[in-house]
C-alpha cells in the first residue's frame, strides 16, 4: 500500500467557501487524499479564495509567493487556487504566478479528481466553467466519519440582484437552488455524523425557491419546517439574507419553528436612500426597518446582525449620517463593515469615487457605533439563561466553548459537558468577543 497523500486546504471569504473546502477536501478524499494542517507536509496545497474586495483577492497573491519556496523542498508539491478569485481571474492566475498548477471555480470543483491526474501527469489544469451538469449531482454523498456538532449546508447559490458593487454575480453565476429531497438527505447524513447544528447557506438564501418531491417549487420556509421534522437535528439557521426576500411564511417562521434558532443576518449596505438606489439594493431604508418590525414581531428576542459599505462612490457626509441613523434604529448585535472597494467590471466601478481617508473616517466612526451596541446587546446578557451547543474544549481545565441561541461564544467554566451536548446555562460575564456561562442544571 502506498502512502495516503496529503492535502492543505486554506479557506479564505464566506461560509459558502468554508462549505466548498469541505466538499473538494471530501472529493480528493476519494483519490486517497488525506487532510493536513502542516503546509510543509503537503502533496497538495489548495487556496479557496474570495474576490469579494481587492484586499481579499491581493492576500491569494502573497500567499501563492510565500507557497512556491515549499515546491523547492518537495518537488512532488501542486498549488491549486480554487473559488471567486479562480472564477474571475482564470488563467491570469497562472501568468501572474506560475507555481499554479491548478484554477477550479466554485462551480466545477467535481471535475478535481481528472484535475488532479492531469496535474500529477505534470499539466496544468483550468476549469472555470459554469457546467451544464450540476455539481452536487455529481459529488458523491458524503463520508461517513464523525465530525463537528454545526455544520454549514449550500442550499442555494449565485444571484441575480446585480447590486452595483458586487462580484457575487459574476463569479458564482446565476441563481440556483437545489432541490427539497437532496437537502434533506444531505441533512440526515450530517446528522447521522453527530451534526445538531445546521446552518443553511445561500449567496440569497431566503430566495431559495428549490423543486419538492412533487416538482412544485418549496420556500426556505417549507424547507426549514421539513427540516424541522429531522430527529437528532436540534438547530436550523440560514444565511445570507436579502431583504426583499423576507417572505411572511419564513417571517412566521421565527415565531413558531422551535428549532429556527433567534439570530437574523440581514445585511443593509447603507442607510441613505440615494446610495441604496445606486446600489441597486431594491429596498429603502424604511422598508427594510419595516421588515425588521415585523420579525421582532414575531420573534422579539431576535438578534440582528448586519453589512455595512462606507464610502460609496458619491456618499456624502448626510447620506453617511443615514446610515448611523439607521443603526442607531436598529440595534445590532453584530455587524460587519467594509470600506467600499473598487471591483473591476461592476458598474459602481465607473463612478466618482469617496476621498480613501474620509472613507477610512467613516467606517472608524461606523464600528465605533456597532461595537458600543454590540458591547450593550452582550453585557444585558449577563444573569440571563441560555442553552449552549458544546463545540470544543476552552483554553482552561474543564472549560468548554460552544455557541448560545444567539450565536454569542460562551465559555462555560467545569462544565462536564461532551462536544454536541446541548447544556443550559447562566450567563455570569460579558468579555470582549464572548460571554462566561456557568452550567444551570447542576448545583
Ligand atoms: N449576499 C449577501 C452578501 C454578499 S458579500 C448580500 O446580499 O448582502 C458580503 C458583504 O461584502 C456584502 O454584504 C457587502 O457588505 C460586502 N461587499 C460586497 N462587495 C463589496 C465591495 N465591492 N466593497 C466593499 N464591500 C463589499
Ligand atoms: Fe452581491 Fe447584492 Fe447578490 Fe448580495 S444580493 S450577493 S450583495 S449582488
Ligand atoms: Fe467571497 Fe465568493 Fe464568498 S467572492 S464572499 S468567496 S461568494
Amino acid at each position: 500500500m502506498t502512502a495516503p497523500k496529503k492535502l492543505f486546504v486554506k479557506t479564505y471569504g464566506c461560509q459558502m467557501n468554508v462549505y466548498d473546502s469541505e466538499r473538494m477536501a471530501e472529493v480528493l478524499g476519494e483519490q486517497a487524499y488525506e487532510q493536513t494542517d502542516v503546509p510543509e507536509e503537503a502533496d497538495m496545497i489548495l487556496l479557496n479564495t474570495c474576490h469579494i474586495r481587492e484586499k481579499a483577492a491581493e492576500k491569494v497573491y502573497s500567499e501563492l509567493g510565500r507557497l512556491k519556496s515549499l515546491k523547492a523542498a518537495n518537488p512532488d508539491l501542486k498549488i491549486g487556487v480554487a473559488g471567486c478569485v479562480a472564477q474571475a481571474e482564470g488563467e491570469e492566475i497562472m501568468r501572474r504566478q506560475p507555481a499554479v498548477d491548478l484554477v477550479v471555480g466554485p462551480q466545477s470543483y467535481h471535475r478535481l479528481p481528472q484535475m488532479e491526474a492531469r496535474v500529477r501527469a505534470g499539466k496544468t489544469a483550468l476549469d472555470t466553467d459554469f457546467p451544464e451538469e450540476d455539481k452536487f449531482d455529481k459529488l458523491k454523498s458524503r463520508p461517513k466519519a464523525r465530525r463537528a456538532p454545526a455544520a454549514f449546508l449550500t442550499v442555494q447559490e449565485g444571484c441575480d440582484k446585480f447590486c452595483a458593487f458586487c462580484v457575487v454575480p459574476y463569479t458564482r453565476g446565476a441563481e440556483t437552488s437545489r432541490p427539497v429531497t437532496r437537502v434533506l438527505d444531505e441533512a440526515r447524513d450530517l446528522v447521522d455524523r453527530g451534526v445538531r447544528e445546521i446552518t443553511l447557506l445561500g449567496q440569497n438564501v431566503n430566495a431559495y425557491h428549490g423543486a419538492g418531491p412533487d416538482g412544485v417549487e418549496q420556500s426556505l420556509a417549507q424547507l426549514i419546517w421539513a427540516l424541522n421534522d429531522i430527529d437528532g437535528l436540534e438547530r436550523i439557521r440560514f444565511t445570507t439574507s436579502h431583504p426583499n426576500d423576507m417572505t411572511d411564511d419564513l417571517i412566521d417562521a421565527h415565531g413558531t419553528c422551535e428549532k429556527l434558532m433567534p439570530y437574523l443576518h440581514l445585511p443593509v449596505q447603507s442607510g441613505s436612500d440615494k446610495i441604496l438606489k445606486r446600489m441597486n439594493r431594491s429596498h429603502t431604508a424604511e422598508s427594510y426597518l419595516r421588515v425588521i418590525e415585523k420579525i421582532r414581531a414575531a420573534r422579539p428576542d431576535i438578534l440582528m446582525s448586519g453589512d455595512f459599505i462606507v464610502g460609496f462612490p458619491e456618499e456624502t457626509e448626510e447620506d453617511f449620517q443615514a446610515t448611523l441613523d439607521l443603526i442607531e434604529a436598529v440595534g445590532y448585535g453584530y455587524a460587519y463593515s467594509f470600506k467600499y472597494s473598487t471591483r473591476p467590471g461592476t458598474p459602481a466601478a465607473e463612478r466618482p469615487q469617496v476621498d480613501p481617508e474620509v472613507a477610512d473616517a467613516r467606517l472608524q466612526r461606523l464600528q465605533t457605533l456597532i461595537t458600543r451596541q454590540q458591547q450593550q446587546i452582550q453585557e444585558a446578557m449577563v444573569g440571563r439563561s441560555a442553552r449552549v451547543l458544546v463545540e470544543k474544549p476552552g483554553r482552561e481545565p474543564g472549560q468548554m466553548v460552544g455557541k448560545s441561541e444567539y450565536l454569542h461564544a460562551v465559555h462555560i467554566d467545569n462544565s462536564d459537558a461532551d462536544i454536541g451536548d446541548i447544556v443550559p446555562v447562566r450567563i455570569t460575564a460579558a468579555k470582549r468577543n464572548s460571554l462566561a456561562a456557568v452550567r444551570a442544571d447542576q448545583g
